[in-house]
């Protein structure tokens, strides 16, 4: 319930925005930067460090060039980073996501060992490893969903045996949260924490994430699995069976066209929420910055605060770094 404000001109709202430190004193979102998951994309090699044209200031890179970023970002005291992997060779099945020796795996047995305090989260799907893009198998037109299922517990459980802290699958098949909570909980993984993706819609703002992770499908779409960006009640059914197959956080993406979502998730379930401030929002920023057209710095901050005070305990964010810099000399 609003309460009511009394009238003009008893009442002057304005009486505590007239000097910074009262504003500072009445603000009711902080954000920090603790609240911060940088998404980095694994390539094969040495000495990769490869800008993604669509999105300036993000980079594919190697594992060597990996390590020294995740020091840095580690440094700069933000606390989590999420692991995204392009192999090698990509097949029908996607193996090299389950592939003990994959590339997300050698990543994360790497900075484990070089960064210990960091938080490695990583991305589970398929479709950065199949040769057609998709998140899943294919049979004649239709992405199925329980033989992709078993495959990403498959996933799971290599990336928790190389020393991933959390996993995050990112498919939204349906099932996919409780196979994965069983298969680490009978491998010795019950504290293993799981990030659902509970309500991804499949949404034109991942374009330029599918140039960074090299996923576009080849064929048909991602509206088979992902959610319809018109429905938010159905997002409600998703996040709350998520929970009830045991994920730990709930995940809405992306966040600035569904803070709507973000906010009655909170609401509704009260659980721990991330959203993912997903690449295409990004982009369109820096595009904007570039044609001199707003001010890069405000709008990211005024992005990222107006995620939290939808709702999100957490934001997944290329921005990360930046805003963290910016938070930094504010203290
Ligand atoms: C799927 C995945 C995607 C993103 C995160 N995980 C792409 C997709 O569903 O097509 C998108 C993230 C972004 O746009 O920043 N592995």
């Amino acid at each position: 319930m609003v309460e009511r404000s009394g009238q003009y001109p008893i009442s002057r709202l304005r009486r505590t925005r007239m000097q910074e430190t009262l504003r500072s004193m009445v603000r009711e979102t902080e954000l920090s930067k603790r609240d911060f998951i940088y998404p980095l994309f694994v390539v094969p090699g040495t000495g990769v460090k490869k800008e993604v044209s669509s999105m300036p200031g993000v980079y594919q890179m190697s594992v060597d060039q990996i390590v020294q970023e995740c020091r840095e970002v580690h440094e700069l005291g933000i606390p989590a980073v999420i692991f995204f992997g392009i192999p090698e060779h990509k097949d029908e099945v996607g193996s090299g996501a389950y592939d003990d020796n994959g590339i997300v795996q050698q990543a994360l047995r790497a900075v484990k060992k070089d960064v210990p305090g960091l938080m490695l989260i990583t991305d589970v799907c398929l479709c950065e490893y199949t040769s057609h893009g998709h998140c899943g198998i294919v049979r004649g037109n239709e992405i199925v969903n329980d033989d992709s299922v078993e495959l990403l517990t498959k996933e799971a459980l290599s990336h928790a045996h190389a020393g991933a802290d959390m996993v995050a699958p990112s498919d939204m098949f349906d099932g996919r949260v409780g196979a994965i909570r069983r298969v680490l909980d009978a491998n010795g993984y019950s504290t293993l924490p799981i990030m659902s993706y509970a309500a991804k819609y499949a949404s034109g703002f991942y374009g330029p994430f599918r140039e960074a992770a090299e996923s576009t499908p080849k064929f048909g779409d991602r509206r088979s699995h992902q959610m319809d960006p018109a429905n938010s009640d159905e997002a409600l059914r998703e996040v709350a069976q998520d929970i009830e197959e045991g994920a730990d956080i709930v995940m809405v993406k992306p966040a600035l066209s569904y803070l709507d979502v973000i906010y009655r998730v909170k609401e509704r379930f009260g659980m721990p929420t991330a959203a993912y401030n997903v690449s295409g929002e990004y982009s369109l920023l820096k595009a904007a910055v570039r044609m001199g057209w707003v001010d890069g710095d405000r709008v990211m901050m005024e992005m990222l605060t107006s995620i939290k005070r939808a709702g999100a305990d957490m934001i997944l964010t290329y921005f990360a770094k930046e805003a963290t810099r910016i938070l930094d000399t504010q203290r």
